[in-house]
């Protein structure tokens, strides 16, 4: 098909994201308190370069500027996360109004330039002390979570169009307490199998204060589903695929889309954990319908079954002996990948986003979806004559954005795109080193510069739809 023919449905929705600890800044102001990612980045070692959250985009105080600047590029929607330390500092006690008035002016300032609010209510910001009394690996982390969101959800209730309740839970457990590259930097995998849980758990009682307090919102939860391939046909090939789709995404497809954990899940994971944290009940909560599912995509990954013997090829850093996120599977070889690569490393390969939303749609009919996250990150800089010329980032974005096109025509029920970033900001364990914005900031003075990639993205929304050449940059 020619690049000029990709068009999307009229009503198809155009928006980008960020995340409160990766943008905000302003960490001890208005009664915010600490969460477990201030303790993390702070911890001399765990972040590149010794980067923490503290400034980031300073976005705390300069949102307005930067709401005006999301109206100029067209968004029609912006997703963006609420920092529970913000809302009920220390993770108890009643609610911090100022922390509230933040989020409300937010809120309102899109709505008065018609964009729609689309709001998480946890990426990964978890309040210290409730770290300290256990984490998500305790059962009671997730009531208190939906104590959180019941502190909320009624303040913003119906202008905010969709809550999500999570983002990426796989990150939460298997990075925050499986692998350790992610606060609380934990490593142990029956708590990140119990952490899985009690986060599948939280998003159904999360949900049910939206129902309750936001009837006429739509419910959402955002996963980083895998595509996994694998590298032959050969029966063990197959069946590590097998235990890594469960791992990563049956484990929350399962409960929360079917309510109940895959087949083989509980036998592969028996030497690990006895999952007696399953509690009769909790999935029929977790399974509470949701309006929307939230993917968030960025590469496919390619394994292979290790002998044990010969060693290693692992892509990912734990070849190396150092702790796994796929707990439970010590047999997995994460093999490279073809290029070309971002500046994560990462493969660029945009079949892999058709395939998913293809998936979910085989598997799940009817289900509607939203990207949720799509993006990359490009060591660049800004030209001599002010311009940033972000070339590859453009071209990631139009494979992506033309393969999920591919996937809508062959059927797929997506509604929306929301492309990471906004604006370069705090990218965890990565620091401030890896840039993933269509808006570039000058981290030593809180500048802002809008990259070509703005602009081209700007050019697509202000086209209605239709995927525009490369070279079109507004
Ligand atoms: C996702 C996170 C998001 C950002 C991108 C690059 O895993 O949800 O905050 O860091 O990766």
């Amino acid at each position: 098909m020619p690049d000029q023919a990709r068009s999307f449905p009229p009503d198809f929705l155009w928006g980008s994201a960020t995340a409160s600890y990766q943008i905000e800044g302003a960490v001890a102001e208005d009664g915010r308190t600490p969460s477990i990612w201030d303790t993390y980045s702070h911890t001399p070692g765990r972040v590149l370069n010794g980067d923490t959250g503290d400034v980031a985009d300073d976005h705390y105080h300069r949102w307005e500027q930067d709401l005006d600047l999301m109206k100029e590029i067209g968004l029609q929607a912006y997703r963006f996360s609420i920092a529970w330390p913000r809302i009920q500092p220390n993770g108890s006690g009643p609610v911090n109004q100022r922390g509230v008035d933040f989020y409300s002016r937010l809120v309102d300032g899109l709505l008065e330039r018609g964009i729609r609010p689309v709001a998480t209510l946890y990426h990964w910001d978890l309040p210290q002390e409730i770290e300290d009394a256990g984490g998500w690996p305790a059962r009671d982390t997730a009531y208190r979570y939906q104590e959180y969101a019941s502190l909320i959800v009624p303040q913003l209730a119906d202008r905010v169009h969709t809550w999500t309740t999570f983002n990426e839970p796989w990150c939460v457990a298997y990075l925050g307490y499986g692998s350790g590259v992610h606060a609380p930097g934990r490593t142990n995998g029956a708590d990140a199998l119990a952490a899985v849980h009690h986060l599948n758990l939280a998003h159904g009682l999360g949900g049910q204060v939206v129902r309750e307090f936001a009837p006429s919102a739509e419910l959402s939860v955002t996963l980083n589903l895998a595509v996994i391939r694998r590298a032959s046909d050969s029966a063990e090939d197959r069946d590590l695929q097998r235990r890594m789709d469960n791992l990563q995404n049956g484990v929350f497809l399962g409960p929360l889309l079917s309510g109940a954990y895959p087949d083989g899940l509980f036998e592969d994971t028996a030497t690990v954990t006895d999952w007696s944290f399953v509690q009769d009940g909790d999935l029929a909560i977790a399974n509470i319908p949701i309006d929307v599912l939230g993917i968030n995509y960025y590469n496919p990954m390619l394994v292979r079954h290790w002998d044990g013997v010969s060693p290693k090829q692992s892509a990912d850093g734990h070849g190396d002996g150092s702790a796994s996120p796929w707990v439970g599977i010590d047999d997995a070889d994460i093999l490279p990948m073809p290029g070309p690569y971002t500046s994560m490393g990462w493969p660029i390969d945009e079949t892999g986003l058709s395939e998913l939303l293809l998936r979910i749609h085989r598997e799940y009919p009817g289900q509607a979806m939203m990207v949720t996250e799509n993006g990359a990150a490009f060591f660049e800089d800004v030209d001599a004559d002010g311009r940033l010329r972000d070339v590859d980032r453009i071209d990631y974005l139009f494979r992506h954005i033309d393969a999920m096109g591919d996937a809508i025509d062959q059927g797929a029920d997506v509604r929306g795109y929301f492309l990471w970033s906004l604006m370069d900001n705090f990218e965890w364990a990565w620091g401030y080193e890896r840039r993933f914005g269509i808006i570039r900031v000058e981290y030593d003075t809180g500048e802002r510069i809008v990259k070509d990639s703005a602009r081209w993205y700007a050019a697509l929304i202000a086209g209605g739809g239709q995927l525009p050449p490369r070279d079109v940059v507004g």
